[in-house]
Protein backbone atom coordinates (compact mmCIF):
# COMPACT_ATOMS: atom_id res chain seq x y z
CA UNK A 1 0.00 0.00 0.00
CA UNK A 2 1.48 3.52 -1.10
CA UNK A 3 2.05 5.51 1.35
CA UNK A 4 2.91 9.76 1.08
CA UNK A 5 6.23 9.51 2.04
CA UNK A 6 6.68 6.78 -1.26
CA UNK A 7 5.41 9.64 -3.36
CA UNK A 8 8.69 12.17 -2.38
CA UNK A 9 11.28 11.44 -5.54
CA UNK A 10 14.52 11.46 -4.16
CA UNK A 11 16.97 9.66 -6.74
CA UNK A 12 16.42 11.23 -10.62
CA UNK A 13 19.19 12.79 -13.14
CA UNK A 14 18.66 15.79 -15.39
CA UNK A 15 17.29 16.87 -18.77
CA UNK A 16 18.23 19.89 -21.02
CA UNK A 17 14.57 19.89 -22.90
CA UNK A 18 11.77 17.61 -23.60
CA UNK A 19 8.06 18.06 -24.80
CA UNK A 20 5.10 16.10 -23.40
CA UNK A 21 1.47 16.10 -24.64
CA UNK A 22 -1.78 14.69 -22.53
CA UNK A 23 -5.71 14.76 -22.75
CA UNK A 24 -7.51 13.98 -19.44
CA UNK A 25 -11.33 13.54 -19.34
CA UNK A 26 -14.09 15.25 -16.79
CA UNK A 27 -15.12 12.75 -14.52
CA UNK A 28 -18.88 12.75 -13.22
CA UNK A 29 -19.57 11.72 -9.04
CA UNK A 30 -22.31 9.09 -8.62
CA UNK A 31 -21.13 9.21 -4.48
CA UNK A 32 -19.97 12.42 -4.37
CA UNK A 33 -17.01 14.25 -2.33
CA UNK A 34 -18.59 17.01 -0.69
CA UNK A 35 -16.07 18.19 2.60
CA UNK A 36 -12.52 17.79 3.29
CA UNK A 37 -9.67 18.06 5.51
CA UNK A 38 -6.04 19.07 5.60
CA UNK A 39 -3.98 18.64 2.40
CA UNK A 40 -6.85 17.87 0.03
CA UNK A 41 -8.16 14.41 2.28
CA UNK A 42 -11.66 14.03 1.50
CA UNK A 43 -13.88 14.00 4.47
CA UNK A 44 -15.59 11.01 2.83
CA UNK A 45 -15.20 8.26 0.08
CA UNK A 46 -15.98 9.16 -3.84
CA UNK A 47 -16.76 7.17 -6.87
CA UNK A 48 -17.37 8.70 -10.49
CA UNK A 49 -17.57 7.25 -14.02
CA UNK A 50 -14.82 8.75 -16.05
CA UNK A 51 -16.11 10.69 -19.40
CA UNK A 52 -14.80 10.31 -22.71
CA UNK A 53 -15.30 13.61 -24.55
CA UNK A 54 -15.06 16.14 -22.28
CA UNK A 55 -12.01 16.64 -21.63
CA UNK A 56 -8.34 18.92 -21.27
CA UNK A 57 -5.49 18.61 -23.85
CA UNK A 58 -2.52 19.90 -22.78
CA UNK A 59 1.36 20.17 -23.65
CA UNK A 60 3.94 20.65 -21.58
CA UNK A 61 7.76 21.65 -22.44
CA UNK A 62 10.21 21.45 -20.18
CA UNK A 63 13.40 23.42 -20.59
CA UNK A 64 16.48 22.94 -17.78
CA UNK A 65 17.38 26.76 -16.84
CA UNK A 66 20.18 27.73 -14.39
CA UNK A 67 18.89 29.42 -11.36
CA UNK A 68 16.30 26.98 -9.36
CA UNK A 69 14.96 29.03 -6.84
CA UNK A 70 11.33 29.90 -8.15
CA UNK A 71 9.17 28.03 -10.42
CA UNK A 72 9.25 29.52 -13.60
CA UNK A 73 6.33 28.82 -16.40
CA UNK A 74 4.19 30.09 -19.33
CA UNK A 75 0.40 29.44 -19.44
CA UNK A 76 -1.25 29.47 -22.51
CA UNK A 77 -5.36 28.56 -22.76
CA UNK A 78 -6.02 27.93 -26.65
CA UNK A 79 -3.15 29.50 -27.64
CA UNK A 80 -2.91 32.45 -26.11
CA UNK A 81 -1.37 33.35 -23.24
CA UNK A 82 -3.69 33.18 -19.64
CA UNK A 83 -2.61 35.17 -16.82
CA UNK A 84 -5.49 34.48 -14.52
CA UNK A 85 -5.17 30.83 -14.52
CA UNK A 86 -1.82 31.42 -13.48
CA UNK A 87 -2.11 31.43 -9.33
CA UNK A 88 -3.99 28.16 -9.55
CA UNK A 89 -1.36 26.61 -11.22
CA UNK A 90 1.32 28.42 -9.16
CA UNK A 91 -0.31 27.34 -5.95
CA UNK A 92 -0.26 23.49 -7.78
CA UNK A 93 3.66 23.80 -8.02
CA UNK A 94 3.84 24.88 -4.08
CA UNK A 95 1.67 22.15 -3.16
CA UNK A 96 3.58 19.62 -5.27
CA UNK A 97 6.79 20.25 -4.58
CA UNK A 98 7.70 18.29 -1.97
CA UNK A 99 6.82 15.30 -4.05
CA UNK A 100 8.54 16.26 -7.10
CA UNK A 101 11.51 18.61 -5.93
CA UNK A 102 12.93 19.23 -9.93
CA UNK A 103 10.34 21.74 -10.40
CA UNK A 104 12.33 24.16 -9.88
CA UNK A 105 15.01 23.02 -12.12
CA UNK A 106 12.66 23.70 -15.20
CA UNK A 107 11.35 26.37 -16.85
CA UNK A 108 7.48 24.95 -18.18
CA UNK A 109 5.80 26.19 -21.29
CA UNK A 110 2.16 24.35 -20.64
CA UNK A 111 -0.58 24.58 -23.52
CA UNK A 112 -3.99 23.94 -22.60
CA UNK A 113 -7.45 24.04 -24.34
CA UNK A 114 -10.54 22.08 -23.15
CA UNK A 115 -12.69 20.12 -25.86
CA UNK A 116 -15.46 21.74 -24.29
CA UNK A 117 -16.73 25.37 -24.06
CA UNK A 118 -14.99 27.32 -21.94
CA UNK A 119 -17.86 29.28 -20.30
CA UNK A 120 -20.42 25.82 -20.02
CA UNK A 121 -20.31 25.37 -16.61
CA UNK A 122 -18.73 22.67 -16.96
CA UNK A 123 -15.52 22.47 -14.45
CA UNK A 124 -12.14 22.35 -16.12
CA UNK A 125 -10.47 21.84 -13.02
CA UNK A 126 -10.47 17.79 -12.76
CA UNK A 127 -9.33 17.52 -16.33
CA UNK A 128 -7.36 20.52 -16.36
CA UNK A 129 -5.65 19.20 -13.39
CA UNK A 130 -5.16 15.61 -14.09
CA UNK A 131 -3.77 16.40 -17.75
CA UNK A 132 -0.91 18.95 -16.11
CA UNK A 133 -0.39 15.53 -13.35
CA UNK A 134 0.12 13.06 -16.34
CA UNK A 135 2.68 15.62 -17.92
CA UNK A 136 4.42 15.91 -14.77
CA UNK A 137 4.80 12.31 -14.04
CA UNK A 138 6.14 11.96 -17.76
CA UNK A 139 8.64 14.34 -16.82
CA UNK A 140 9.49 12.40 -13.78
CA UNK A 141 9.83 8.96 -15.74
CA UNK A 142 11.90 10.61 -17.68
CA UNK A 143 14.53 11.62 -15.23
CA UNK A 144 13.69 8.50 -13.21
CA UNK A 145 12.98 5.72 -15.85
CA UNK A 146 13.26 3.52 -13.38
CA UNK A 147 9.71 3.93 -11.37
CA UNK A 148 6.80 1.39 -12.42
CA UNK A 149 3.84 1.97 -14.75
CA UNK A 150 1.97 1.35 -11.25
CA UNK A 151 4.04 4.28 -9.52
CA UNK A 152 3.47 6.29 -12.21
CA UNK A 153 -0.22 6.21 -12.48
CA UNK A 154 -0.99 6.31 -8.58
CA UNK A 155 1.45 9.43 -8.42
CA UNK A 156 -0.26 11.11 -11.22
CA UNK A 157 -3.62 10.61 -9.22
CA UNK A 158 -1.74 11.95 -6.04
CA UNK A 159 -0.48 14.78 -7.82
CA UNK A 160 -3.87 15.55 -9.33
CA UNK A 161 -5.54 15.19 -6.41
CA UNK A 162 -3.28 17.94 -4.43
CA UNK A 163 -4.86 20.10 -7.53
CA UNK A 164 -8.07 19.44 -7.31
CA UNK A 165 -9.53 16.87 -5.31
CA UNK A 166 -12.27 15.42 -7.86
CA UNK A 167 -9.08 15.75 -10.64
CA UNK A 168 -7.85 12.27 -8.61
CA UNK A 169 -10.41 10.48 -10.45
CA UNK A 170 -9.77 11.37 -13.92
CA UNK A 171 -6.65 9.36 -14.46
CA UNK A 172 -7.20 5.99 -15.12
CA UNK A 173 -10.19 3.71 -15.50
CA UNK A 174 -13.88 3.82 -16.49
CA UNK A 175 -15.19 4.08 -12.58
CA UNK A 176 -12.90 5.20 -9.63
CA UNK A 177 -12.99 4.99 -5.90
CA UNK A 178 -11.36 7.96 -4.23
CA UNK A 179 -11.49 7.68 -0.44
CA UNK A 180 -10.51 4.80 2.34
CA UNK A 181 -13.83 2.16 2.18
CA UNK A 182 -13.63 -1.06 4.20
CA UNK A 183 -14.97 -2.76 1.37
CA UNK A 184 -13.01 -1.24 -1.44
CA UNK A 185 -9.36 -3.21 -1.63
CA UNK A 186 -6.54 -0.71 -2.18
CA UNK A 187 -8.68 2.28 -1.72
CA UNK A 188 -6.79 5.40 -0.34
CA UNK A 189 -7.69 8.91 0.26
CA UNK A 190 -4.37 9.95 -1.01
CA UNK A 191 -5.34 8.88 -4.61
CA UNK A 192 -8.22 7.31 -6.93
CA UNK A 193 -8.11 3.20 -7.83
CA UNK A 194 -9.93 1.65 -10.37
CA UNK A 195 -13.04 0.01 -9.84
CA UNK A 196 -13.46 -2.72 -11.91
CA UNK A 197 -15.97 -5.52 -11.16
CA UNK A 198 -18.39 -3.73 -12.99
CA UNK A 199 -21.64 -5.47 -15.05
CA UNK A 200 -22.50 -4.98 -18.75
CA UNK A 201 -25.47 -2.93 -17.96
CA UNK A 202 -23.25 -0.52 -16.93
CA UNK A 203 -20.91 -0.66 -20.25
CA UNK A 204 -20.19 2.51 -22.22
CA UNK A 205 -23.16 4.23 -19.81
CA UNK A 206 -24.38 7.60 -21.26
CA UNK A 207 -23.79 10.75 -19.96
CA UNK A 208 -25.76 13.61 -21.79
CA UNK A 209 -24.91 17.12 -20.09
CA UNK A 210 -27.85 19.57 -20.45
CA UNK A 211 -26.10 23.15 -20.13
CA UNK A 212 -28.94 24.90 -18.01
CA UNK A 213 -26.84 27.85 -16.64
CA UNK A 214 -23.58 28.94 -18.10
CA UNK A 215 -22.57 31.91 -15.73
CA UNK A 216 -20.49 32.23 -13.32
CA UNK A 217 -20.50 29.85 -10.19
CA UNK A 218 -22.10 31.50 -7.42
CA UNK A 219 -19.72 29.65 -5.10
CA UNK A 220 -16.63 28.15 -5.55
CA UNK A 221 -16.06 24.39 -4.67
CA UNK A 222 -13.29 25.37 -2.46
CA UNK A 223 -15.45 27.66 -0.72
CA UNK A 224 -18.58 24.51 -1.10
CA UNK A 225 -16.20 21.80 1.27
CA UNK A 226 -14.99 24.61 3.20
CA UNK A 227 -18.98 24.87 4.41
CA UNK A 228 -18.80 21.51 5.54
CA UNK A 229 -16.70 22.13 8.78
CA UNK A 230 -19.45 23.12 11.58
CA UNK A 231 -21.95 21.62 9.27
CA UNK A 232 -25.14 20.69 11.52
CA UNK A 233 -25.96 17.66 9.25
CA UNK A 234 -22.03 16.68 8.37
CA UNK A 235 -21.36 13.84 10.72
CA UNK A 236 -24.79 11.74 9.48
CA UNK A 237 -23.50 12.97 5.59
CA UNK A 238 -20.32 11.30 5.69
CA UNK A 239 -21.47 8.40 7.33
CA UNK A 240 -24.14 8.19 4.44
CA UNK A 241 -21.59 8.62 1.71
CA UNK A 242 -19.81 4.83 3.27
CA UNK A 243 -23.28 3.78 3.25
CA UNK A 244 -24.23 4.37 -0.39
CA UNK A 245 -20.59 3.45 -1.81
CA UNK A 246 -21.09 0.39 -0.36
CA UNK A 247 -24.62 0.20 -1.79
CA UNK A 248 -23.28 1.30 -5.34
CA UNK A 249 -20.57 -1.19 -5.52
CA UNK A 250 -22.70 -4.17 -5.42
CA UNK A 251 -25.04 -2.18 -8.11
CA UNK A 252 -22.27 -1.78 -10.29
CA UNK A 253 -21.34 -5.70 -9.92
CA UNK A 254 -24.61 -7.27 -10.05
CA UNK A 255 -26.02 -4.90 -13.04
CA UNK A 256 -29.59 -3.33 -10.93
CA UNK A 257 -30.02 -0.07 -12.74
CA UNK A 258 -33.54 0.71 -10.76
CA UNK A 259 -31.22 0.85 -7.77
CA UNK A 260 -28.44 2.65 -8.90
CA UNK A 261 -30.95 5.65 -9.76
CA UNK A 262 -32.33 5.72 -6.61
CA UNK A 263 -28.63 5.98 -5.15
CA UNK A 264 -27.42 8.32 -7.95
CA UNK A 265 -30.33 10.88 -7.35
CA UNK A 266 -30.75 10.89 -3.81
CA UNK A 267 -26.76 11.75 -3.75
CA UNK A 268 -27.47 14.35 -5.92
CA UNK A 269 -29.92 15.83 -4.27
CA UNK A 270 -27.70 15.68 -0.71
CA UNK A 271 -25.22 17.49 -2.22
CA UNK A 272 -27.47 20.42 -2.89
CA UNK A 273 -29.44 20.07 0.58
CA UNK A 274 -25.68 20.13 1.78
CA UNK A 275 -25.50 23.55 0.23
CA UNK A 276 -28.82 24.43 0.84
CA UNK A 277 -28.54 23.63 4.98
CA UNK A 278 -24.83 25.95 5.11
CA UNK A 279 -24.10 29.27 6.91
CA UNK A 280 -23.86 31.11 4.65
CA UNK A 281 -26.92 28.90 2.63
CA UNK A 282 -26.86 28.53 -1.42
CA UNK A 283 -29.22 27.01 -3.88
CA UNK A 284 -27.29 26.41 -7.00
CA UNK A 285 -30.03 24.58 -8.86
CA UNK A 286 -32.08 27.35 -11.49
CA UNK A 287 -35.90 26.64 -11.93
CA UNK A 288 -34.91 24.87 -15.15
CA UNK A 289 -32.72 22.17 -13.23
CA UNK A 290 -35.91 21.66 -11.47
CA UNK A 291 -38.10 21.36 -14.53
CA UNK A 292 -35.60 18.99 -15.91
CA UNK A 293 -35.97 16.31 -13.29
CA UNK A 294 -39.14 16.11 -13.09
CA UNK A 295 -39.80 15.83 -16.91
CA UNK A 296 -36.95 12.78 -16.46
CA UNK A 297 -39.17 11.53 -13.14
CA UNK A 298 -42.30 11.92 -15.46
CA UNK A 299 -40.64 10.19 -18.43
CA UNK A 300 -39.17 7.39 -16.91
CA UNK A 301 -42.50 6.40 -14.76
CA UNK A 302 -44.33 6.39 -18.02
CA UNK A 303 -42.01 4.64 -20.24
CA UNK A 304 -39.92 2.37 -17.58
CA UNK A 305 -36.64 3.61 -19.61
CA UNK A 306 -34.21 3.72 -16.76
CA UNK A 307 -32.81 6.94 -17.32
CA UNK A 308 -31.90 9.54 -14.66
CA UNK A 309 -29.69 12.66 -13.58
CA UNK A 310 -27.05 13.69 -11.64
CA UNK A 311 -25.84 16.90 -10.57
CA UNK A 312 -22.14 18.86 -10.25
CA UNK A 313 -22.34 22.20 -7.50
CA UNK A 314 -24.24 23.78 -10.61
CA UNK A 315 -27.41 23.87 -12.42
CA UNK A 316 -26.13 21.78 -15.39
CA UNK A 317 -27.67 17.92 -15.44
CA UNK A 318 -26.21 15.21 -15.89
CA UNK A 319 -28.60 12.39 -18.01
CA UNK A 320 -27.40 8.97 -17.40
CA UNK A 321 -28.61 6.10 -19.33
CA UNK A 322 -28.06 2.67 -20.49
CA UNK A 323 -26.25 2.39 -23.94
CA UNK A 324 -29.23 0.13 -25.06
CA UNK A 325 -31.61 3.11 -24.75
CA UNK A 326 -29.41 5.76 -26.33
CA UNK A 327 -31.93 6.39 -28.77
CA UNK A 328 -35.38 6.95 -26.79
CA UNK A 329 -33.30 9.21 -24.67
CA UNK A 330 -31.76 11.29 -26.92
CA UNK A 331 -35.59 11.59 -28.72
CA UNK A 332 -36.78 12.69 -25.37
CA UNK A 333 -34.14 14.47 -24.40
CA UNK A 334 -34.33 16.63 -27.89
CA UNK A 335 -38.26 16.70 -27.93
CA UNK A 336 -38.21 17.79 -24.35
CA UNK A 337 -35.66 19.14 -22.28
CA UNK A 338 -33.58 21.30 -24.76
CA UNK A 339 -35.90 24.09 -24.38
CA UNK A 340 -34.31 24.53 -20.80
CA UNK A 341 -30.47 24.07 -22.02
CA UNK A 342 -29.40 27.82 -22.59
CA UNK A 343 -29.15 27.98 -26.03
CA UNK A 344 -30.24 24.86 -26.71
CA UNK A 345 -26.83 23.64 -25.82
CA UNK A 346 -26.14 20.02 -24.30
CA UNK A 347 -23.26 17.57 -24.69
CA UNK A 348 -23.37 13.78 -25.44
CA UNK A 349 -21.06 11.82 -23.44
CA UNK A 350 -20.36 8.75 -22.36
CA UNK A 351 -17.88 6.51 -19.69
CA UNK A 352 -14.56 6.66 -21.08
CA UNK A 353 -11.33 5.30 -19.62
CA UNK A 354 -8.95 7.68 -18.45
CA UNK A 355 -5.74 9.54 -19.55
CA UNK A 356 -4.61 9.62 -22.72
CA UNK A 357 -0.77 10.46 -24.37
CA UNK A 358 -1.00 12.21 -27.69
C1 LIG B 1 -19.59 18.57 -6.29
O1 LIG B 1 -12.79 18.60 -6.79
O2 LIG B 1 -13.85 20.74 -7.59
O3 LIG B 1 -18.13 17.94 -8.06
O4 LIG B 1 -10.86 19.75 -4.24
O5 LIG B 1 -11.67 22.06 -3.86
O6 LIG B 1 -10.83 21.39 -6.13
P1 LIG B 1 -11.53 20.95 -4.84
O7 LIG B 1 -13.00 20.56 -5.22
P2 LIG B 1 -13.60 19.79 -6.47
O8 LIG B 1 -15.01 19.33 -5.86
C2 LIG B 1 -15.91 18.61 -6.61
C3 LIG B 1 -17.18 18.46 -5.90
C4 LIG B 1 -18.32 17.83 -6.67
C5 LIG B 1 -18.52 16.37 -6.28
C6 LIG B 1 -17.52 15.38 -6.83
O9 LIG B 1 -17.00 15.56 -7.93
O10 LIG B 1 -17.32 14.36 -6.13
Amino acid sequence: MLTEKDFIATSYNSIESASFEWSAPSNIALVKYWGKKENQIPANPSISFTLNNCKTITKLDVVKKLENNSFSFDLLFEGKPKEDFKPKIQKFFERIEKYCPFLKDYHFKIDTQNTFPHSSGIASSASGMAALAMNIMSLEKTINPAISDDYFYSKASFLARLGSGSACRSIKGEVVVWGNHVQINGSSDLFGVEFSEIHSNFKNYQDTILLVDKGEKQVSSTVGHDLMHNHPYAERRFAQAHENLSQIKAILSSGNVAEFIKIVESEALTLHAMMMTSMPYFILMKPNTLEIINKIWKFRNGTQIPVCFTLDAGANVHVLYPESVKENVLQFIQDELVGYCQNGQYICDEIGNGAKSN
